[in-house]
């Protein structure tokens, strides 16, 4: 990024060329086949914007849009960007695992969108691949998938894979990604989505030029080229929520298994003024999130930061 001051002031074409290439390779598919985001969010908010919409309006010429599936708690930005565009929401709630109840999202859909994010914001949860692979099989051609995984690098369950394969062979799945997670560049802005030609090409006129500028690429750039760089963040990830962890169920509080940078804390009691009491002492812990209202959205930060959250939570809790 230091290297890449002197050319900032420049549009960002050549940049994000050499990123489109990169992320080709990474992922093994053409370059036709990525769309670079502000964030990843961008990509979700463009998702929102061509695949949902009311449905009356499909008769008006608009077909191809229609309800926005999500789970029930979900990450809700798309959720606001379908309303937004005037689309029904429908909201499924997770099973009783936290995976997506996917038979349920599949029956409440219809031209629009199905969003699955996995592993899920806030519950950090997975959807088990079989069903997941099963469900993109089975999902009509005209229901569009998206299928967010923010958070993959994290996942060490065997009962989670990456959909990223199946794009090949399915016109309606679209994978998001993110260099604002184990990357660590979530201010800088930098994601993409994978998916067919044809798919990249419907969304693409909905996009603004150059989005992602120059430093946000230099950095995603270097992410790619340092070849530790996953392997260290998802260790200390590991190694430091299970310190976490371990401490929480010691003084007899239980969390949703956790298969990403965040966990989620049953605190067996409603959680909004437990949430200001540790704004008080500096602590800034997960918002409210009204499906669990009992549970606590830590994220994983560095081990000091753990220990100064559990030492906040033994005056304000134990
Ligand atoms: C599941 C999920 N998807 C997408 C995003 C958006 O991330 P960004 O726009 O920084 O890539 C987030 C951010 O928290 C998220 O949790």
């Amino acid at each position: 990024m230091d290297d890449a001051f002197s050319l900032a002031w420049r549009y960002p074409d050549e940049h994000a060329d050499l990123l489109i290439d990169s992320l080709a390779k990474l992922n093994g598919v053409g370059r036709d086949q990525i769309l670079l985001g502000d964030g990843s969010g961008e990509i979700l908010k463009l998702c929102a914007e061509v695949f949902t919409g009311p449905i009356s309006a499909n008769r008006n010429g608009t077909a191809g849009r229609g309800t926005m599936v999500v789970a029930e708690p979900t990450f809700e930005a798309i959720l606001n960007h379908a309303r937004a565009n005037g689309a029904e929401v429908s909201k499924v709630p997770l099973s009783p695992t936290f995976a997506h109840d996917l038979p349920k999202m599949a029956a409440a859909a219809n031209e629009g969108l199905i969003y699955v994010c996995n592993p899920n914001n806030p519950t950090a949860s997975i959807t088990p691949k079989n069903d997941l692979r099963d469900f993109i099989a089975k999902a009509p051609q005209q229901t569009m998938l998206l299928v967010d995984e923010a958070y993959y690098h994290y996942a060490d369950s065997p009962d989670y894979e990456s959909v990223m394969p199946m794009v090949k062979d399915y016109r309606n799945l679209i994978v998001a990604r993110t260099f604002s997670k184990i990357y660590g560049m979530a201010g800088l802005r930098c994601g993409y989505c994978v998916a067919q030609r044809e798919t990249i090409e419907r969304i693409r006129p909905y996009q603004p030029w150059d989005s992602v500028n120059i430093m946000a690429l230099v950095a995603a750039m270097a992410s790619l080229n340092d070849n530790d760089q996953v392997t260290k963040g998802r260790r200390l990830n590991t190694e430091t929520k299970a310190f976490l962890t371990g401490e929480l169920e010691a003084m007899g509080y239980k969390q949703i298994s956790s298969q990403a940078n965040f966990v989620m804390i049953d605190m067996k009691r409603p959680v909004v003024p437990l949430i200001q009491a540790f704004k008080e002492r500096d602590v800034q812990v997960g918002r409210l999130f009204p499906a669990l209202p009992n549970h606590m959205r830590l994220t994983i930060g560095k081990k000091s930061e753990m220990e100064a959250f559990l030492s906040v939570f033994r005056q304000v809790v134990a």
